[in-house]
């Protein structure tokens, strides 16, 4: 670390660590990728058609689940899942703070009520203790979250779920981070009843705005086709004349041939996303090992995440500055950090829907949070960028 002008920070006056902003997130769209969209475009098919179960065959073979079913976005996706489930009004299901909140509005959808149980605190994961003392007669569905691209402890989840009072719990995976991640060597897709996608631009891949749900069953997979398509029991291809029946309510929630033709595009350097992803990550871990401004993400032995971003947790105790005060200094930088998240029972509407709820872990660890740049399209001087805006904070901020 050098010292006075050169290290000044940019919101000070100095230079910033980079001449151009860095995103957290962004998508990497390829020429290839150009062109199947653009022959979807000047086929029969805009909407739902053949480039769908095209699609779903490709997740299929790259996750190890029987079943995949394509959705408009991984919150409609999220929505199937609850309802598939089974989970109506009286119903529970458990699922954790440190989420974007369409995890816990899914619950909402179906009629049910999300109940929160924190996290532990080194990789932000559901905790299972406290899924277990949460549990209770009206818990129907245990609802995790691979935060950051590490998939939950979900054979612990699993033996949680197996001693619940109203017997056998529905597991579900908001995979919405970590396509492509494995746990005990077994692959996101195979470790939960239900595993949802997101295919939103900032995620491991992307149709523009998509999602899926990965299941072995063929019961919730037909119960998804069918919600996603107004509750109608056959698809489009599969009827002879005009007759269809509707039989439970379903919605809109179709992914579209133009979107599809972009993921099965975007799936083929799945394994190159992936691989890139993980070099960053190991790159940002060897370089902020021991950071004296930052505590690094803990990974399970037996974990391989997707890594769809890198959280740190600011040392708050040797910072003479707030989370706040950091991450505008970090943009000044032309770092684009982010918090993710807000634990999801402090926003408003969960206030005053929920009143008086607590997870000290979260609200603890949510306050150190920052989210530092991660997508496949970086380069490592990229990371080298922002572990010199770190330095910077460091110098400024640390108290020896
Ligand atoms: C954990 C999590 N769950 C669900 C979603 C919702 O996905 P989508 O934006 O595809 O609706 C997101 C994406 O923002 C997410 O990060």
């Amino acid at each position: 670390m050098g010292t006075g002008a050169a290290t000044r920070l940019a919101i000070e006056g100095g230079a910033p660590a980079r001449s151009t902003f860095l995103p957290y997130a962004h998508q990497v769209i390829s020429d290839d990728d150009v062109a199947a969209v653009a022959e979807a475009l000047r086929s029969d098919w805009l909407t739902t058609g053949p480039r769908v179960p095209a699609f779903e065959g490709l997740l299929v073979e790259a996750t190890g689940a029987r079943h995949a079913v394509a959705f408009s976005s991984g919150t409609a996706a999220l929505h199937g899942a609850a309802v598939a489930a089974g989970l109506g009004p009286g119903d529970e299901a458990i699922t954790t703070p440190m989420s974007f909140v369409a995890t816990a509005n899914a619950v909402l959808y179906a009629g049910a009520t999300p109940r929160f149980a924190d996290i532990t605190p080194d990789d932000l994961l559901l905790s299972p203790d406290a899924v277990a003392a949460a549990i209770g007669p009206a818990t129907r569905a245990i609802l995790a979250v691979d935060y950051a691209g590490q998939p939950a402890d979900y054979d612990a989840l699993r033996r949680v779920a197996a001693a619940a009072p109203s017997g056998e719990l529905t597991l579900i995976a908001d995979a919405a981070h970590s396509l492509g991640a494995t746990r005990g060597g077994r692959p996101v897709g195979t470790l939960a009843d239900m595993t949802v996608l997101s295919l939103h631009p900032a995620k491991i891949m992307t149709t523009g705005e998509g999602g899926a749900v990965l299941t072995d069953r063929d019961d919730l997979a037909d119960r998804l086709r069918r919600f996603r398509n107004h509750g109608i029991s056959t698809e489009l291809a599969e009827r002879r004349d005009w007759t269809y029946a509707m039989v439970e309510l379903g919605y809109n929630y179709r992914l579209t041939d133009i979107a599809a033709a972009l993921g099965s595009s975007q799936i083929r350097r799945l394994d190159e996303f992936l691989a890139r992803r993980r070099a960053l990550a190991a790159r940002y871990l060897e370089r902020l090992a021991g950071h004296p401004a930052v505590e690094l993400p803990a990974v399970a032995d037996d974990a391989e995440p997707a890594w769809h971003f890198l959280f740190a947790r600011l040392r708050l105790d040797r910072l003479t500055a707030d989370r706040a005060t950091v991450f505008r200094a970090m943009r000044a930088e032309n770092i684009g950090v982010n918090v993710h998240y807000i634990p999801i029972h402090t926003h408003p509407y969960y206030r005053a829907r929920f009143p008086g709820l607590s997870f000290p872990v979260a609200e603890a660890q949510y306050e150190r949070l920052l989210t530092l740049p991660l997508h496949a399209g970086m380069t490592d001087p990229d990371v080298d960028d922002v572990v010199v805006a770190l330095d910077k904070i460091a110098e400024a901020y640390v108290d020896d």
